[in-house]
């Protein structure tokens, strides 16, 4: 099977981590490369988490550059309450990296990559969108590059952590609002759908059982995540396990037969007192907007037994040196 060439955007946090142990061992990506941005935690602490887990599973041959350390228009606020203060639960790198990132910033990395490919790739944005959004400010012709986004965010009427609006849209509304509006092909892994995206608390005892460096720290990161995330995680009472919001999304790209969806118009609200980050998503078609508008596919459910059969087999093969 040919692999899909992909370029991953993260603010690595908690499932950021998560979703980089699968996507950079996994047989059906090449990742070209990686960026950061603020989001969960300041720009430097993302990069940091970054870089050491390229250390961590083996990948230090790829390039990194860092990213936007505030969004486009607001001020930074990060999810330190959700990451821990050190984005990854109090996980501590055993070894600590010396790479450094990319000379030049995140943007400027993404089309310099985007241009070297002879063909579209996908960009896999599990973060505020606010280096996606400047790639496309400074360099419009790069859309043509882009295959699609594979963007972790967005919701039908939920949100986290306000009532409408999902982290990764709130953190930089006007970014998500501008990157939608280029009408560059989007898909929205809704939070309705990461939500679908739980391990359970037996799963998590089957990823303790791998023994390897790199499950040992999913195993870490997510016994943070479980309490940090209680109240999200808890239905009818019972705690259902620990959602993993952007395993969700790279879970997306190399099996999208897990998943349902369907094409929308879809915008951002930008200025609401009560509904700013909200996304608009037409599903009764009200807006009547021509077919070229609904651009964003977005995603509503994920068959989870085979989301984690997929996930458990790829996280077992890291070997015992982490590699
Ligand atoms: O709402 C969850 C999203 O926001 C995830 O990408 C998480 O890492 C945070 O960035
Ligand atoms: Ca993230």
């Amino acid at each position: 099977m040919e692999k899909i060439k992909v370029l991953i955007d993260c603010d690595t946090g908690i499932d950021d981590i998560v979703a980089l142990a699968y996507a950079l061992k996994t047989e059906r990506l090449d990742v070209l490369g990686v960026t950061t941005v603020c989001g969960n935690l300041p720009v430097d602490i993302t990069t940091y988490n970054t870089l050491n887990a390229l250390n961590l599973m083996g990948r230090n041959e790829l390039p990194l550059a860092k990213g936007a350390a505030k969004p486009l228009e607001r001020e930074l606020w990060d999810a330190a309450y959700i990451h821990g203060s050190n984005g990854l639960g109090g996980y501590e790198f055993a070894e600590k990296t010396s790479k450094q990132p990319e000379p030049q910033p995140a943007h400027e990395f993404l089309y310099n990559m985007l241009q070297a490919q002879p063909e579209p790739v996908t960009i896999i944005a599990l973060a505020p969108l606010t280096n996606i959004a400047l790639l496309l400010q400074q360099h419009p012709d790069a859309r043509e590059k882009i295959q699609r986004i594979v963007f972790m965010g967005g919701s039908l009427r939920t949100g986290n952590p306000t009532p409408v609006a999902t982290f990764n849209v709130l953190a930089d509304p006007e970014a998500a609002k501008y990157v939608i509006a280029t009408k560059v092909p989007f898909v929205m892994c809704s939070l309705d759908c990461t939500r679908g995206s739980f391990l359970t608390y037996e799963d998590l005892d089957k990823v303790r059982a791998l023994h390897n460096p790199v499950a040992d720290m999913v195993d870490k990161v997510t016994g943070f995540y479980l309490e940090s995330t209680k109240a999200e995680n808890t239905v009818d009472g019972q705690k259902k396990g620990v959602d993993i919001h952007d395993l969700c999304t790279v879970m997306y790209v190399t099996h999208p037969e897990l998943f349902e969806g369907e094409h929308y118009f879809a915008d951002v609200e930008t200025k609401g007192e009560l509904t700013t980050g909200f996304t608009l998503v037409d599903f009764e078609d009200n807006l009547r907007k021509p077919l070229e508008d609904k651009t964003v596919l977005f995603l509503k459910k994920v068959d989870r037994e085979k989301y984690v059969e997929y996930f458990l087999q790829v996280l077992a093969r890291y070997q015992e040196s982490g590699r």
